[in-house]
């Protein structure tokens, strides 16, 4: 590929969860994202860690190898290595920092690594249009779900957190509950657009900006356990309206709390991100509500929404532009946080 000299061009690797991923970025642009998806824990439902480690094991030099080869850049035009230093899974971590550093060592370039959570935040900056400062968003993945107020791409704070189990996490627990695959978020959506959401479920009283998905998760397993004991083919019969259901329940308990973080902080440019801001009624209710309250909102590309390398390229490119890097000696941390309003 002919590039400007004086070019900044990253590899980044992902490999925090189940998802062995790879990109290139050149002066702020994705030129690759290539993303291997595990399909082995489907019959676990759950990630199993020490199968996603093996698994990143195997596909993290072809994935890499097709991430250059998609972009056309060549190893020795690499300006930096980046990779996701956490929050993970640690053995799944192990094998992305691992293989950066040897890299990073052996072409004799820095090393970056990268907040898994900042890096769904600044999926937001990988295509246009791209949110103003200060800038809200709520990243809902398997694993988190936080409303995070972005001063500027390296400098953001969690100003609301859950003190239970994650949105995605939701969706994946009692998608199990209805006998789903894994991950069920996305099959919960399929088929929540053939169904009426005609079925009232808890909704969690927490203070201020926190959310809790627990209790739903126990008032779906009541009304099922109920509904099952007059009518065995209960769920086979009305799948699609009580995933419509589950589904309305989690976007109005996230919709809540955005509505109370634009209202608290001031701030209209809105966007969400992570697995979950896939989710066809919570992009409907968050341009719904760009109407409502004037709101600016910003969803990433699907590609940019789930785990991905485009993003960690994406944070990473911002971290070389500030002269952000490691040392050979630095570590995974699987509970990398960003820091909270009163940290
Ligand atoms: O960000 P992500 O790919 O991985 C983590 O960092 O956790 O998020 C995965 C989560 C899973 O819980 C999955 O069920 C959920 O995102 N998800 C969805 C949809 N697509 C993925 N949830 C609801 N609707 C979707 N369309
Ligand atoms: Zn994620």
């Amino acid at each position: 590929m002919s590039t400007h000299p004086n070019s900044i061009i990253i590899l980044a690797i992902e490999s925090s969860c189940d998802d062995t991923s790879a990109a290139i970025i050149r002066d702020g642009e994705v030129l690759s994202n290539l993303i291997a998806t595990q399909t082995v824990h489907q019959a676990y439902g759950g990630v199993v860690p020490e199968l996603a480690s093996r698994q990143h094991h195997q596909k993290i030099v072809p994935v890499i190898d097709e991430a250059l080869r998609t972009s056309g850049v060549k190893k020795d035009q690499l300006s930096a290595i980046a990779f996701t230093q956490g929050p993970g899974l640690l053995g799944s971590l192990l094998v992305g920092c691992s293989f950066a550093k040897g890299m990073a060592l052996s072409l004799d370039i820095p090393l970056i690594a990268v907040n898994h959570m900042e890096a769904h935040v600044l999926a937001h900056f990988v295509e246009d249009p791209k949110p103003n400062f200060p800038f809200l968003c709520l990243t809902v993945s398997g694993g988190h779900t936080q409303l995070v107020k972005v001063t500027n791409p390296l400098e953001m704070e969690v100003i609301g957190t859950t003190r239970d189990d994650a949105a995605g996490e939701a969706f994946d627990k009692i998608g199990k509950y209805l006998g789903l695959d894994y991950p069920a978020g996305p099959i919960i959506d399929k088929l929540a657009r053939d169904g009426q959401a005609k079925y009232e479920f808890a909704k969690p009283r927490v203070d201020g900006l926190g959310f809790s998905f627990s209790g739903l998760k126990t008032s779906v397993l009541y009304f099922l356990r109920d509904k099952l004991k007059e009518d065995e083919n209960f769920i086979n019969d009305n799948l699609n309206d009580i995933c419509a259901s589950v589904q309305q329940t989690i976007v109005d308990i996230l919709m809540d709390k955005l509505t109370k973080a634009t209202k608290k902080t001031g701030i209209t440019e809105v966007g969400i991100a992570g697995g979950v801001s896939a989710n066809s009624a919570l992009r409907k209710a968050l341009s719904e509500s760009a109407e409502t309250h004037g709101w600016k909102t910003f969803v990433p590309a699907i590609q940019y929404c789930t785990d991905n390398a485009g993003m960690i390229a994406m944070a990473a490119y911002y971290k070389y532009e500030n002269g952000d890097f490691v040392d050979q000696d630095v570590t995974p941390n699987p509970r990398l946080k960003i820091p909270t309003a009163d940290s």
